[in-house]
């Protein structure tokens, strides 16, 4: 490994420069006018796999965006670890809000910005890099590895579901090893061991059948906007909590020792105020932040459109409003029947005069790891090796719907990611720090010795 560290430091700008050229690609899912790059970043990331020394990447096409496959058999009889990821990313829009344009890589103070660079191609290529450096410095691999990369996480992963039930042979393994989270902090390295799931309604508010003088007829009209925003405001009680029926009857308790984990974490609440540049944080009443974010079920609209948003002031009642509003869950609620309550309640919300549609959009299913696995031994191990810190257990108030699924076909999942707080994902100026670039690779060329040594 000593000699694999030298070689991972000796290549450490080409290494930059290759994850540069990944991020130049805009591979949005979100947009099919992007899908001839969502096919362009695969081909690049198979070509790269290949040269890595895994000769037999493939890219698989689906009903949409593409899948890299690829393996490296040491010895059939050694345990097999199975890394996924995803080459997608979210688009870029609020365009203008960028500091450096999203899809031309940027450094910055040790940081490279643009669209993907921590989620998920810089972490994906992390990956990539290691099994390079073990594979073309000779030292090899103590285990098998077998690769998959989606193009469609940030939509859903429909495609990958069908691919994986229908390729549990080429794809079985003892474990799986994902690195699309983050770090509780820049010096205190993480295993997640939970991820919130999701569920996702499009609410719209109809009244009049086309938008009217909003002196004429306001007053009289009711005002599908401000009905929307009555309904909105109906979604939660002044103690922060949600108010449909029913959304919390299987949340479980945070446990006394998991009480006791949280607060043996270091949280800088104030430093979380200042990455956010809000003035003060709120939400359920009883719970302490960590709780909020990573213990309990919460709503929240995610965009709000109606009538006139231009300069100045145009007297207008609108024809409709909209609303996307996501509910992050956990164990046990599940999406669907989450999205079935809501629509109901939203129905009983909605005052006379107006319409109310609801439309369920793709959701996931919250996920806890189970930590007696050895995987995670083998985790915490070689985090602490690299970066000198003892690691601690987190969990995510984000979600990876597909982990579930990796967990109940393939085994043990293993959440290890480099994000650092504040990185921007989803949003503009989106950066991955370069020496966590550097040390997540080390960390994940060590952890196959880990997981060797010990099993799984
Ligand atoms: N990598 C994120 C999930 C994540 C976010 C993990 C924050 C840890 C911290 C993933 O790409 C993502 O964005 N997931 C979506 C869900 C999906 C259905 C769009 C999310 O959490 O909103
Ligand atoms: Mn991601
Ligand atoms: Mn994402």
């Amino acid at each position: 490994v000593t000699d694999t560290a030298k070689y991972v430091t000796d290549n450490r700008e080409r290494y930059e420069t290759e994850l540069a050229e990944f991020l130049r690609i805009p591979s949005v899912s979100t947009d099919g006018g992007h899908a001839d790059d969502v096919k362009a970043a695969a081909e690049w990331l198979a070509e790269k796999i290949r040269e890595a020394g895994l000769e037999d990447a493939e890219v698989v096409a689906t009903d949409g965006h593409p899948i890299v496959v690829a393996s490296h058999i040491t010895d059939p009889s050694a345990p097999t670890v199975l890394v996924y990821g995803h080459y997608d990313v979210q688009p870029e829009d609020p365009v203008e809000l960028w500091t450096s344009p999203p899809f031309e890589p940027d450094i910055r103070d040790g940081r490279m910005y643009a669209r993907g660079s921590i989620d998920d191609k810089g972490q994906v290529y992390m990956h990539v890099k290691a099994l390079e450096a073990r594979l073309k410095n000779g030292v090899g691999l103590p285990v098998n590895v077998k690769l998959v990369f989606e193009g469609e996480e940030e939509v859903g992963s429909k495609n990958l579901e069908a691919f994986l039930k229908s390729n549990t042979d080429r794809l079985a393994a003892d474990a799986v090893l994902i690195s699309d989270t983050g770090m509780f902090s820049r010096d205190i390295p993480s295993v997640t061991l939970g991820l919130r799931g999701l569920a996702y309604v499009e609410v719209i508010c109809r009244g009049p059948k086309g938008d009217l003088h909003s002196g004429s007829y306001g007053g009289a009209v009711v005002n599908p906007a401000n009905a929307l925003c009555k309904i909105v405001a109906g979604l939660k009680d002044d103690q922060g909590r949600v108010t449909i029926p029913g959304f919390y009857d299987k949340v479980q308790d945070v446990s006394a020792i998991e009480k006791e984990g949280l607060a043996k974490l270091p949280f800088d609440e104030p430093g979380f105020i200042a990455e956010t540049g809000v003035t003060e944080l709120d939400g359920e009443v009883g719970f302490s932040t960590l709780e909020r974010l990573w213990y309990r079920p919460t709503l929240d609209v995610n965009g709000l459109l109606s009538g006139f948003t231009g300069e100045g002031a145009k007297t207008v009642l609108p024809s409709h409003a909209m609303a996307k509003v996501s509910m992050r869950l956990v164990p046990n609620q599940d999406s669907s029947e989450i999205a079935e309550l809501a629509r109901a309640h939203i129905e009983r919300l909605a005052p006379a005069g107006v319409t109310v549609e609801v439309n369920e959009q793709h959701g996931g299913t919250p996920w806890v790891g189970d930590p007696s696995s050895p995987i995670f031994e083998a985790g915490a191990a070689a985090l602490e090796k690299s970066f000198g810190n003892k690691p601690v257990f987190i969990r995510e108030g984000g979600s990876i719907p597909i982990v579930p699924m990796f967990e109940s076909l393939f085994g043990p999942v293993l959440l290890l990611g480099f994000g650092l707080p504040g990185s921007n994902l989803h949003a503009p100026d989106e950066w991955i720090d370069l020496d966590m670039y550097n040390t997540g690779i080390m960390t994940l060329v060590d952890l196959y010795d880990e997981i060797a040594s010990r099993g799984v």
